[in-house]
């Protein structure tokens, strides 16, 4: 399959995006949430797939499992505002969803989610790792995802993460306007990537809390299972090996699932610069980012 051009950025409302996201603006301005709707919001990176299949397992796995054997992750738990040229959108996805609740993914930093969903007072997941773990995973993920502009080598991409030059704009602003809206929404709860990596099971019992979920055991155990990184890494329907844009050869979906990885790429100078800068720019004293466990 030819393969589309590699997008532009330009600024969207004060933020960086690519046609890829704004093409079906009124579309998803407009959606309609339903008030059992969940949305799976998170800057790119930060295990939005991973959050989805447990969440999806967690609500269908026992009912529907034939779901997760046949439908990719991404038909499952569809991407709001997408608008690529070889899938349906986002909306269109996501309004033709079968399951109830709902569970749709968002990478819109928090003011320019759809309103229906705070109208409907939606439950919200929200999932935030560490920026300079999100820089390296995104970098990769630009080398493999033809949806993504051209990332250039590390040090210009680094750059640009600094500069908030990135789909979805700068990581700085995404953390903190989902964490200060999450002191006035009561229904949004904020999870760390590290987190789920450090002990996945308290975070799937979180979920569920947050959630009203209460799985067996024995459910519980199979869910931690299935969600393991190699599990998911052969797993076709949430390795993203259906998906054309994607060139795995380049770079996999599923890369390395680890925190810390940051350090195999950074040099010392570019670290040191970064934790400079982000030292001014993250002054809210209730984020605890870990860049290792
Ligand atoms: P790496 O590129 O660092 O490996 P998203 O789904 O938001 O695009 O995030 C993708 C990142 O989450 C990738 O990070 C991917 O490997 C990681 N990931 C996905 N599933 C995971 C799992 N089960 N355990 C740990 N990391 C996972």
């Amino acid at each position: 399959m030819e393969q589309p051009p590699r997008p532009k950025l330009f600024d969207f409302h004060g933020v960086s995006m690519t046609k890829y996201f704004t093409d079906n603006w009124d579309n998803v301005q407009n959606f309609k949430a339903r008030p059992d709707d969940i949305l799976i919001a998170t800057y790119p990176k930060a295990g939005t797939t991973w959050v989805s299949h447990i969440l999806d397992l967690l609500y269908f796995g026992q009912t529907s499992p034939e779901r997760q054997t046949s439908i990719p992750i991404h038909e499952r738990v569809p991407f709001l505002e997408i608008n690529s040229p070889s899938l349906p959108t986002g909306t269109d996805l996501a309004e033709k969803l079968p399951t109830s609740p709902r569970l749709i993914k968002t990478h819109l930093p928090v003011q320019l989610v759809p309103k229906s969903f705070w109208e409907q007072n939606c439950r919200i997941v929200y999932v935030a790792r560490n920026a300079k773990d999100t820089a390296v995973s995104y970098f990769h993920f630009g080398r493999m995802n033809m949806l993504q502009p051209e990332p250039g080598d590390w040090s210009s991409f680094l750059h640009g993460f600094m500069e908030g030059k990135m789909v979805f704009g700068p990581w700085y602003d995404h953390v903190t306007g989902w964490w200060e809206k999450k002191q006035t929404h009561s229904k949004l709860l904020y999870l760390f990537y590290e987190d789920l990596i450090k002990d996945t099971g308290r975070e799937i019992d979180h979920l569920c809390s947050f959630l009203g979920l209460s799985p067996s055991a024995e459910e519980r155990e199979t869910v931690i299972g299935r969600v393991q990184f190699d599990s998911m890494k052969k797993n076709k329907m949430t390795n993203y090996s259906t998906v054309q844009i994607m060139d795995l050869k380049v770079s996999p979906f599923m890369r390395k699932g680890k925190v810390a990885d940051w350090k195999n790429h950074f040099t010392v100078a570019q670290s040191e610069q970064f934790d400079e800068d982000y030292k001014k720019r993250m002054k809210h004293p209730m984020q605890q980012f870990r860049t290792e466990v």
